[in-house]
């Protein structure tokens, strides 16, 4: 670890971005909490503190239901950072998001099982967080404008259903989760979006369709088959970010910072 940590922004890059190359003077650092330890890069672009997490480690070396939520958050949550962008891939239950196509989530369905979920616990007061809008409002406007400001078509809302994994849904479950409303599938936002809420920082999710549901196209799922779909569009996501950061405005419309009403 060198230099001092401190970020106002933050990328948490989950399956298939890793790559925090567009930061000027780059260091990693690892962040200790009271959670357990965070490792980030922090760096530099168009004068903004920028940290970049990847969600799984390095290496891709932690699974969604056992990634360290709670530390990463609070970590980045200790060095600063106010807005945070997150990436996710997702299967699609809608027809009219194939492969590819870019969601600025705006709901979340909870199907996780056993995931610590709120630093709300073990004494440290009792807060029921206000999830009207799960993801910030501002960023998820910005995202949308800042993707027509450079032609990139992206689906604007959407209803993320997060399941527990590591295993891929049943295709029972997809055709529930279609009835219940939802239109794509990940295994990592919840609790991510709802720590980002407690502790008040504005976090959106952009999320790339990898692949069509279980049971929607007659053949398997893989991960090879994620991996290589986030690896011919990982670029959109990059080029999304940075724009976005090059004209993000400091003050928000949103209620993040105040929803969970302490801390
Ligand atoms: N289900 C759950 N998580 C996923 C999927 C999926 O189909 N695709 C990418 N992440």
């Amino acid at each position: 670890m060198s230099g001092i940590a401190s970020a106002q922004y933050a990328v948490i890059g989950g399956t298939g971005v890793y790559d925090a190359s567009l930061l000027e003077n780059p260091k990693e650092h690892n962040i200790d909490t009271k959670y357990g330890q965070a490792t980030m890069t922090i760096g530099t672009y168009k004068n903004k503190r920028i940290a970049f997490m990847p969600r799984h480690g390095k290496g891709h070396s932690v699974p969604p239901h056992q990634v360290n939520y709670k530390a990463n958050m609070m970590a980045l949550y200790q060095i600063g950072v106010k807005h945070i962008f997150s990436t996710a891939a997702v299967g699609s239950m809608r027809l009219a998001l194939p492969h590819g196509v870019l969601v600025i989530v705006d709901q979340f369905l909870d199907f996780t099982k056993s995931r610590p979920n709120t630093f709300f616990e073990d004494g440290q007061g009792v807060a029921h967080v206000d999830m009207t809008d799960p993801y910030c409002k501002h960023l998820r406007h910005h995202l949308a404008a800042t993707a027509r400001a450079i032609s990139l078509p992206v689906s604007y809302g959407g209803t993320y259903v997060c399941t527990e994994g590591p295993r891929f849904e049943t295709p029972a479950e997809i055709r529930m989760f279609a009835q219940l409303g939802g239109d794509v599938v990940g295994m990592t936002s919840v609790p991510e979006v709802v720590l980002a809420k407690e502790l008040g920082m504005c976090y959106a999710t952009v999320a790339m369709v990898t692949n069509f549901c279980a049971g929607m196209t007659g053949s398997a799922l893989t991960h090879q088959e994620v991996l290589d779909v986030m690896a011919q569009n990982v670029h959109h996501l990059r080029n999304l970010f940075f724009e976005a950061f090059a004209s993000i405005k400091d003050e928000c419309d949103c209620q993040c910072s105040t929803a969970a009403g302490v801390m």
